[in-house]
């Protein structure tokens, strides 16, 4: 029996300021200075909370995304802080949910649960917390550690997460003095895993888990797989919402389409794709000719379902390793009409691939502000939408139950 549609759709955004493209601000139409320019950041929110987006997620490492020539070649090295960007954002905003990255593996389940309680309470209820375990060498190094095995980062999380939800509760009962009681109880939990202890970490503490699917058959599968784990583990599956990743990019006509494409192809520089593609494989190809095909990867303890996705496209493809990497880049664009970008995201929701999507936009601002004017209205028009915030928290414009404890320290 298929699982029951959580009524409708949820929707949220990924926010680089540089854009979701890595050679996206490059783009001609884009904001050159975006990344660091709060005031852009501000526009951009008030946008979405016009389109009534659920909610904000700010992305986020420990640590720059690799070294060497790349780095200065990327526009995401340098990058404000996602708790800092987010308060300030609740000064800004009124509704739209504000979601905050923070690692398990190197931050203390305290200073967690201080700072996501801190920023539910100065957004009156709109904080959510993206929980990763942190994958790069480059993080372990900055806090005096050596990487953390990728099994062993997802029980550190379970037991960080558990000790972060107990404070939480303490503070609600008075007793974590220094911690203030979230308006929500807990901040919503938003988590990413795809592996197999990923899955299951999601299954057990996630309110959404997003999700990087390049097809609705691949969608519909995770999306089954996860919602199975969920029942498994005596949580209902409509309380779990699964949210693919979306790149929407509003287009008149195919040709419009392509052109922005290959534009975004083409501004890929080759030491950025280089550098993308050893640290998503843990692999060094200094020295690697891009236009041969991809060399043997051994298993590492990076994202071990990225790591598949690329080896089966690029045999699926026959690609080249330059090819791969500018095919995976913008292989989350969905470019159309108004009606043909909400006709994929019904198509995704009903067919059980998706509650909902983490959304992004290759470039800024304009393709944020075409959804918000042209495709919003379509998903209220078709009715899969809601019109206004109806909630008075994050929690429960996302139609989210309460998770407090219960007795004996039984998960809700
Ligand atoms: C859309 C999306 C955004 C992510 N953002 C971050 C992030 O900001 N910081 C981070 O350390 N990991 C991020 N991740 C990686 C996940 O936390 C996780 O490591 C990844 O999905 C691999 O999980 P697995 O090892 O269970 O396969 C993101 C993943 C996805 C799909």
């Amino acid at each position: 029996m298929p699982h029951a549609l959580i009524g409708r759709l949820a929707l949220g955004v990924l926010l680089h300021g540089s854009g979701g493209h890595w050679a996206g601000w490059r783009h001609p139409q884009a904001s050159l200075s975006g990344q660091l320019d709060y005031p852009f950041h501000e526009f951009l929110a008030t946008e979405l909370e016009r389109g009534r987006i659920d909610a904000i997620f700010r992305p986020d490492l420990l640590a720059p995304w690799g070294e060497g020539p790349g780095l200065n070649k990327g526009a995401r090295a340098d990058h404000f802080e996602p708790i800092t960007l987010l308060a300030g954002l609740a000064g800004a905003t009124d509704h739209i949910g504000l979601v905050a990255t923070g690692s398990t593996t190197y931050w203390q389940a305290h200073q967690l649960a201080g700072r996501f309680a801190s920023l539910d309470t100065v957004s009156a209820g709109r904080a959510g917390w993206n929980i990763v375990t942190s994958v790069l060498p480059q993080e372990a190094a900055n806090f005096g550690r050596t990487p953390v095995p990728h099994d062993m980062r997802y029980k550190l999380a379970e037991s960080c997460v558990d000790e972060v939800r107990t404070l939480w509760e303490a503070a609600h009962r008075g007793r974590a003095p220094g911690i203030l009681p979230p308006v929500q109880e807990h901040p919503v939990l938003f988590q990413a895993g795809a592996s197999a202890a990923g899955i299951d970490f999601a299954a057990r503490y996630a309110d959404v888990v997003f999700t990087d699917q390049r097809d609705l058959p691949g969608a519909r599968r995770f999306y089954a797989e996860v919602k199975e784990r969920v029942r498994a583990v005596g949580r209902r599956p409509e309380h779990v919402q699964i949210w693919p990743a979306l790149w929407p990019l509003v287009t008149r006509t195919e040709a419009e389409a392509q052109d922005h494409l290959a534009t975004l192809r083409g501004l890929v520089h080759e030491d950025v794709a280089r550098q993308w593609l050893q640290e998503n494989l843990g692999l060094d190809l200094t020295g690697h000719d891009l236009d041969a095909p991809l060399p043997e990867i051994p298993p590492t303890d990076r994202s071990q379902s990225r790591r598949e996705l690329l080896i089966r496209m690029a045999r699926e493809h026959d690609f080249t390793t330059r090819r791969l990497a500018e095919h995976f880049l913008s292989g989350q664009i969905v470019a159309g009409t108004p009606t043909q970008i909400a006709d994929h995201m019904q198509e995704w929701y009903e067919e059980r691939g998706a509650d909902g999507f983490m959304m992004s936009f290759p470039f800024l601002p304009r393709p944020l502000t075409d959804f918000v004017d042209l495709v919003v209205p379509e998903l209220w028009r078709r009715g899969i939408f809601p019109h206004s915030y109806e909630g008075s928290d994050l929690r429960q414009n996302l139609g989210l139950p309460r998770r407090a404890l219960a007795a004996g320290g039984a998960r809700a």
